[in-house]
């Protein structure tokens, strides 16, 4: 009891306190208000410091997607040739190579063995099925490229050129792994061996580098009668979920 009324007396006093507080402050401005000015240029300071650090990012981010955006525009101005990483590049074991990723001078100096003998399996599996599929290029050394590059340059111009052919240091001819088989013709791959050969290719090794549909993606037109050597187990793969080397590889 004795307690309670002491708390009493206290809300009482800080009551009596506060409506003092109140009415001095209120006479205070009443007769000079001036001087009760509560400064808030720091709030106004920390907001304008965030705007400006927004504005500085948004202004970041849009620099950065003009410049990326002008670099694909290069890149397709140069027929898909873009900055050059130079080589030899592995991804998941496998050996890359197309506009972007290049190979040394010298890198191979003939058929890769194992691509080989895959190859003449796969050639083996197509007589038993009852097509010829002859072995027309394999193995290209740079200067050969080189020669044959320029000759498709001076015959169809550089455009059209890139279309359908490396730049030297950028063919996977220059691996070792690469073949050239059945017909260099556009209409392969509609023909009874250019079918048998997209549908078993994978079960030797070998996947259709440059498919139909997926021109944006490899840079080069449809090539049905150029085939890269990978494993059974990557072709498989790739073949089974209809991707490009560079979708395989995570580069596309
Ligand atoms: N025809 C392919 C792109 C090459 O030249 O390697
Ligand atoms: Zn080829």
């Amino acid at each position: 009891m004795h307690k309670k009324r002491r708390v009493k007396r206290k809300v009482i006093v800080v009551f009596v306190l506060l409506i003092l507080i109140g009415l001095s402050v209120g006479i205070y401005c009443f007769f000079d208000t001036e001087k009760i000015s509560f400064d808030f240029s720091f709030l106004n300071q920390s907001v304008k410091n965030t705007k400006e650090k927004i504005e500085e990012e948004e202004a970041k981010q849009k620099k950065e997607e003009e410049q990326k955006k002008k670099e694909e525009e290069e890149a397709l101005l140069d027929n898909g040739y873009g900055k050059e990483i130079p080589g030899p590049t592995y991804i998941k074991g496998i050996l890359i190579v197309n506009k972007t990723y290049s190979l040394p001078d010298g890198f191979a100096t003939g058929n890769d063995p194992t691509a080989l003998a895959a190859l003449r399996e796969l050639q083996s599996g197509a007589n038993q099925a009852g097509y010829s599929i002859p072995l027309l290029s394999g193995f290209r050394s740079h200067q050969k490229q080189i020669e044959l590059y320029n000759r498709y340059v001076a015959r169809d111009g550089k455009d059209a050129a890139d279309t359908y052919s490396a730049r030297p240091g950028h063919s996977e001819h220059e691996t070792g792994l690469t073949f050239d088989i059945g017909a260099v013709d556009d209409n392969y791959g509609e023909t009874a061996p250019g079918k048998w050969l997209a549908s078993h290719a994978h079960e030797y090794g070998f996947i259709i580098r440059y498919p139909k549909g997926k021109e944006h993606i490899t840079k080069y037109q449809y090539e049905p009668w150029h085939v890269r050597y990978v494993g059974v187990e990557h072709a498989t793969k790739i073949y089974e979920n209809q991707l490009t080397l560079e979708e395989y590889l995570g580069i596309a």
